[in-house]
Parts: structure tokens; sequence; C-alpha cells
């Protein structure tokens, strides 16, 4: 529950994509948010207020002169109360009144009265998001430290195709989630690397192994969350690249070796998460071996390159993390693994206690010793990883 206890206003204005904001709703709540609803008088004409007292729990509020707040102070009140407001969908017509200052009615007004952050996701007709006064609208609203997330480009509803979509409610959640985390490694610069790799027997077939990528994908959005600028180095899996992070695509541990050493000398931070062969197959066959040419064919192994290691070797290399999965034995081997690959930190785990799932339990080894974190959601140690490298970068600086 990643924004737990988190006040959040959702307010939501005149568009088509008034539906989307029902889902998003939803995520926040799902996250663990306190959600208040507040809606334009045009929104009511897409989705009734009822939906979204249904998903938030809470009445929603429409009018100004709502006789629901005891002190006829609604605006006040609602906006008092919250840690974010968000509007999604922002309408053009929304975007123009706030960007003036407009207080006509109780969103535009809580917006004006509030002392929180405020996001907005517009959504509208690409010529409308074109217009020049659109354009000076948003602009003053960024000038304004407004955070304006999107919009994404794609099919409208009106059947133009163009900028202007709402940004998808679970990209919304995602920023909101960031914008909520302490920026502890902003304007670092960090390479991740994630995922299996891949090696090829033959056209068809490879030696690989069940390293889904989730726990190196957490590490990279909780970067990215801390405010750093995140390159994923990932082997193939199956899921999208966490918002906002550089993702490269690379198959064989030696794709993998020559996409991260082209980047890390120009890293502050390494963390190596991905679950690399070995070994690789000296011999892979350039086309299918076919069970007709008689006899097994012999597969020949030779060592592949120790990515983690020549990082660490870099003269003026980046502060290096590694991980050490074991089946037994886990602080004597994750310390042995960290003085041989000569790295400030590495975070052990038993196989039987993440692999492949969405829960892990982490130690982390460095010159103090050990810090045992307490068994979580790969997402939740992500984040006490990145905290820790963040406290030991601190040190060094
Ligand atoms: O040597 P071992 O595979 O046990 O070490 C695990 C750590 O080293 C992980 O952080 C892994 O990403 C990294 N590693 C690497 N290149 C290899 C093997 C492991 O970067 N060839």
């Amino acid at each position: 529950m990643e924004l737990n206890g988190k006040r959040v206003v959702v307010g939501v204005t005149g568009g088509i994509a008034a539906y989307k904001a029902a889902e998003l709703v939803r995520l926040l709540t799902k996250q663990g948010a306190d959600v208040q609803v507040a809606m334009t008088e045009g929104a009511t004409h897409f989705v009734t207020p009822t939906t979204f007292q249904a998903l938030s729990g809470k009445p929603v509020y429409v009018d100004q002169w709502d006789a629901r707040m005891p002190n006829a102070m609604a605006h006040i009140d609602l906006s008092r109360q919250a840690d974010l407001i968000v509007v999604a969908p922002a309408s053009a017509d929304f975007l123009a009144r706030i960007a003036h200052g407009q207080a006509d009615d109780l969103l535009a007004t809580m917006v004006l009265a509030r002392d929180c952050p405020l996001l907005v996701a517009p959504a509208m007709n690409r010529q409308m998001w074109e217009n020049p006064a659109t354009r000076r609208n948003v602009d003053q609203l960024r000038a304004d430290g407004i955070v304006v997330l999107g919009p994404a480009s794609g099919e409208q509803a009106c059947g133009e195709v163009g900028a202007g979509r709402m940004l998808e409610p679970e990209d919304i959640a995602e920023e909101i989630v960031a914008f909520c985390q302490p920026t502890v490694l902003a304007g670092r610069r960090v390479l991740i690397t994630a995922g299996p790799t891949f090696e090829a027997i033959d056209p068809v077939r490879g030696i690989t192994n069940l390293s889904s990528g989730r726990m190196g994908y957490a590490v990279a959005r909780a970067a990215r969350h801390a405010g750093a600028e995140v390159t994923l180095v990932s082997g193939p899996v199956g899921f999208a690249a966490p918002q906002g992070v550089d993702r490269v695509n690379v198959r064989s541990a030696l794709e993998m070796h020559a996409a991260v050493l082209a980047r890390a000398a120009a890293s502050d931070i390494f963390i190596a998460v991905a679950a690399v062969a070995d070994y690789r197959v000296a011999n892979a066959a350039e086309h299918k071996l076919k069970k007709e040419s008689g006899g097994i064919p012999a597969i020949e192994l030779i060592e592949n390159p120790d990515i983690l290691a020549e990082v660490a070797a870099l003269p003026d290399g980046p502060f290096c993390v590694g991980f050490a999965a074991e089946s037994r034995n886990l602080e004597e081997y994750a310390q042995r693994k960290r003085q041989r690959k000569n790295i400030p930190l590495i975070a052990g785990n038993l196989i039987q206690d993440g692999f492949g799932g969405d829960d892990n339990r982490l130690v982390l080894f460095d010159d103090a010793g050990a810090h045992p974190l307490a068994p979580a959601p790969k997402s939740a140690l992500a984040r006490q990883l990145v905290e820790h490298i963040a406290q030991l970068l601190t040190g060094k600086d």
C-alpha cells in the first residue's frame, strides 16, 4: 500500500475521459489513499457522483453552496484536509480557469485555496491541446509549480488521432505514488540489470533460468521514484518497463555485458539484479539442431564475463550494488561474494523466499555488517534498498 494514509482530492472535470477517473479513484483507494472526489457540474453529465461515492466511500462534492459543510466553506475545508489534489481529466476550460486564478465553481475554488501540491492530467481534442491559448495556459500552470501529467498521444473519442488523450489511470496513479516519495537519489544516474539471460544453443533453443525480473524492475521503479535518471538493461521478461525508465533490451550475457559497459562510466550507481548465466554455449549452432542428424549433441560451455565485477573494477566507476540469491548459508556466501567482487553493498536472499514471486526477504550486507529487512512485497524492499544506498552515498559525498 504505497499511499497509506495519504489524503488525495481527485477533481473530475467535464470530458469523456471522466469515466477513466473512476478507475483512478479505485486504484488510489486500493493503494491505501483516503480519496475525496470533487466534480465540476460538467463532469456530472459524463459520470454520476454516485459512481465516485461508491468507489471512494465518501460523499462527492459538486456544488459550491453545498449545505453539508457545517461552516459553508467546503472549498477551504476540503482543500485544507488534502495532502495532494489531482485533477483528472482536466479539460481545456478548467486549465484556462485555474491558469487565471478563477474561482467560479467548487473545484476551481478548492484549487485556488489549496496549500498542497496540484497535479493535472489534461484531456481534450488535439486541436484544443495545440491551440495557442491552451499552450499559454499550460506554460503558465507549469511556471506556477503545477505538475502536468501527459497528455498522451493516440486515438481520441472524436475519431481524430493526436496529442490530448488523458494518461491511463494506472500511469496517473503511478505518477502520484512517485510524487509522494522522498527524492533521495535526485540527480543521480542509476544503471540497473534485471531478469534472466538467454544463452542460445541453436536458433530456437537456449539455456536460461527462472528469474522473473520482478525484483530488478521494482528497484528500477523505486530508483526513479527517488528522483534518479534510470536505465534498465533487461533480459527477456514478460512485462513493460516502469514509467519514466529507459529500457535497453538484451538477450544473452554478452549483450548485457556490452550494454552495461557502454553506460557504466557515465553512471553514478550500478545495481546488478540480473540472474546472469555463468556459462554460454561455445558451439551454438547456426541452424536448428535436427534429431535425425544422429547422436545426442554435446553442448560445450564457456564462462561468461562477470559484469558486476568488471564494473566494480573500473577506475572512478559507479557505486556498485550486487544481489546474491543463495539456497543456504546466506550470510557467509553473500559476504564472500561482496568481497570477491569488491563491492560496497550486496542484497542477499534465499531463493526459496523470493525467486519468481511478488514477495521477498532481503538482508543487506555492507561494511557495517548485516541489515535484515522484514519480509515484504518486492516494491517495498526495493524502496528500502534505494534508501540504504542513498544513506551510504550521503556518507561518501
Ligand atoms: O556470481 P554470482 O552470479 O553469484 O553473483 C551475483 C551478482 O553478480 C548479481 O548481482 C548478478 O547480477 C551479478 N553478476 C553479473 N555478471 C555475471 C554473474 C553475476 O553481473 N556474469
